[in-house]
């Protein structure tokens, strides 16, 4: 980790580093529960700045800053009540912000909007989703989640379901877990695969993978489950939507035909394909990983601002 100033995707971190921040997570996660560590970010101020409407990103990253005893400055629609309304550029509004804050959340519809605000910003970036591109706090997240659910991230089946041609944040945690040793299936509708750039990336690390549309087949065998949101805001055209909307729903039975009890994860919104009657299943992770994204990001806040208390490093 050391020397890394910004966090713009998970295409920059390697296996120790994603072990490192799991590590400060459990660690300050003990403190936060014990109310120990709450004044590790005093005098710290987080700015989120959000192009695209957000519940648990920006609300998890507010709450982490606000537990640790630092402060938050907000703009939650940054394309309607920011200067970006009247035509400014995102550099010029990172040259602005990084002045009133001591680190900065962005989330972005650009592809690439992160990797170009870090290229400005004097403080750290740390890239809350840029378009269909990357969701590196979620990963980091999602990585938790699998971690407590299974107690390793090694030796799994990962079954990564729904469109996982515009979803960052499958972008995001197909690249985390090409780090571990795990064996990927991608569940979708013909048009709506896996980017060719991150398959490439799996076949240069030799990562194993296959590609179906068969949810049912790929729940057999699966530890984790991965069920992802048609990102209807991004498909060139309604149409689109109507033809996979439904197409592929993970419910109860589907999941009777599981060898095992299977992890069930979603970025969440959920939008009709995870059926309400699997959150009784006590696979069921989803709600436990919204927790998880606020102790994620108090992690990253501590590691990124270099407040990690000194037992922890
Ligand atoms: C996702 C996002 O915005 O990328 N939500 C999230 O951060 N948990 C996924 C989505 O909107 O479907």
């Amino acid at each position: 980790m050391s020397g890394m100033k910004h966090l713009t995707g998970l295409k920059n971190l390697t296996r120790s580093d994603i072990e490192y921040i799991l590590r400060v997570a459990r660690d300050l996660e003990n403190d936060l529960a014990a109310k120990r560590s709450s004044k590790i970010l005093q005098d710290c101020v987080l700015a989120t700045l959000f192009y695209e409407p957000s519940t648990r990103t920006r609300l998890s990253f507010e709450s982490a800053m606000v537990r640790l005893g630092g402060s938050v400055i907000s703009v939650a629609d940054a394309q309607k009540t920011s200067s970006a309304w009247k035509g400014e550029t995102l550099p010029d509004t990172i040259r602005t912000v990084e002045n009133y804050a001591d680190i900065i959340a962005l989330r972005h519809f650009q592809v690439g909007a992160a990797e170009t605000a870090a290229q400005y910003s004097r403080v750290p970036i740390l890239n809350a989703g840029d378009g269909s591109n990357e969701h590196p706090t979620q990963t980091l997240l999602d990585l938790l989640t699998i971690l407590k659910e299974r107690g390793t991230l090694d030796g799994l089946k990962i079954a990564l379901v729904g469109d996982l041609k515009h979803t960052r944040s499958t972008n995001s945690l197909t690249l985390g877990l090409s780090n571990f040793n795990v064996d990927f299936t991608f569940v979708s509708p013909p048009d709506f695969t896996t980017s060719q750039w991150i398959l490439d990336i799996l076949k240069t690390k030799g990562v194993p993978y296959t590609q179906t549309g068969d949810l049912t087949e790929a729940v057999r065998d699966a530890d984790v489950v991965y069920v992802s949101r048609i990102q209807k805001e991004r498909l060139e055209s309604p149409e689109d939507y109507d033809k996979i909307a439904g197409s592929y729903v993970l419910n109860r039975s589907v999941l009777e035909n599981a060898s095992k009890i299977v992890t069930v994860m979603h970025h969440l919104p959920r939008v009709g394909e995870l059926a309400e009657d699997v959150d009784s299943y006590p696979g069921a992770a989803y709600f436990r990983q919204t927790y998880n994204g606020m102790v994620v990001r108090a992690a990253l806040l501590a590691i990124f601002l270099d407040r990690v208390p000194e037992q922890y490093r």
